[in-house]
């Protein structure tokens, strides 16, 4: 296995705690998000992500535990953290009578940097919204505008709040887009969401946050793989017999209402599973390979549901 080196860490945290009173809302979590990775902080309603963000931001100071964002410390060093760092708070908002372009160029005067306003405007594509004021954008368009705010300094890091949420299913492909963008340009991406699709789609590590604890950190294919359900073959309006002969290949199969669903392990090849079936005659109308997802690995390691993704 490969070391990984302090200088290849983006951000590093241990043993962090956060109270608000008697509430404990991050509870000694310890990891690290590699340079140039999209991290996936995935999590349900109250698990400790914003508040995990807002201490790494230096809007918070924790209780206990540390942590260093590009080898500065968060305790010593805000300054230069702030300077190589970008941030979308949850719910983003900003001055509403300013127009896009107005937006951007007022954020941007807060930084030594000159940044490339039109550019900006380019890259999170509303350059035909330039000249609109921020209160007459639809939400995917001011969240776009927030990513834009967060890159004035071309930060190295980029902190990104549940940069979907409320989003309707075409204004998040949208933004992802755009944070496929920003990983593609060698950014670190801090992405809180809990949308198990999102890191699904986004993330190349996920760790899983439950009542501020970390219960899982890891490539999210090897999440899967360690907690996540086997994946399964469905046979829809299938012959009964499908039962019988996949038992004798040693896998575990149901017939329920017409279908039967397949357990797959690592021991039988689906191409096994198919000459089995074609050799016995076995008809069916339609075939459905279902992968296990990271809403398994939550169900499994916590006994609740995250919760599927809203269509709106
Ligand atoms: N300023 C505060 N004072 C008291 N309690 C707080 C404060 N901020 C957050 N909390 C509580 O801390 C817990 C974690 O909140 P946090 O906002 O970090 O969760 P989250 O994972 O971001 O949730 P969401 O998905 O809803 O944004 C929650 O129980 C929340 O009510
Ligand atoms: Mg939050």
């Amino acid at each position: 296995m490969v070391k990984t080196l302090s200088s290849d860490l983006a951000i590093s945290v241990e043993n962090l705690t956060k109270r608000y009173g008697d509430l404990t809302a991050v509870n000694g979590i310890s990891f690290n998000v590699k340079r140039g990775e999209i991290f996936a902080f995935l999590g349900p309603n109250g698990a400790g992500k914003t508040t995990t963000v807002e201490i790494l931001v230096g809007l918070r100071k924790p209780t206990s535990g540390g942590a260093t964002v590009l080898g500065f410390d968060i305790a010593k060093d805000l300054k230069e953290i702030k300077k190589r760092i970008g941030v979308l708070p949850q719910s983003f908002n900003t001055y509403d009578r300013l127009t896009v372009k107005e937006n951007i160029e007022y954020f941007a005067g807060m930084f030594d940097s000159r940044p490339d306003v039109d550019g900006l405007i380019k890259l999170v594509d509303l350059e035909d919204k330039k000249k609109e004021q921020f209160r007459n954008l639809s939400g995917g368009l001011k969240q776009r505008l927030g990513i834009a705010v967060a890159l004035v300094n071309d930060p190295e890091v980029v902190f990104l709040d549940e940069p979907t949420s409320g989003l309707d299913p075409k204004a998040r492909h949208g933004v992802w887009r755009l944070i496929e963008d920003l990983h593609a340009k060698g950014k670190t991406v801090f992405l809180t969401t809990h949308y198990m699709e999102e890191a699904e789609a986004l993330a190349d590590r996920v760790g899983i946050i439950h009542n501020g604890k970390i219960v899982a950190l890891d490539e999210k294919d090897r999440l899967i793989a360690a907690h996540g359900k086997k994946n399964m073959l469905v046979l829809r309006k299938a012959d009964q017999k499908a039962v019988s002969v996949i038992g004798k290949l040693g896998l575990k199969a149901n017939y329920d209402e017409g279908d039967v669903t397949i357990n797959l392990n690592d021991g039988v090849a689906v191409s096994d599973v198919m000459q089995a079936l074609s050799a016995a005659r076995v008809s069916y109308s339609e075939l459905q390979l279902k992968r296990s997802s990271l809403e398994d690995v939550f169900l499994n390691l916590t006994g609740e549901e995250l919760g599927k993704e809203e269509t709106a």
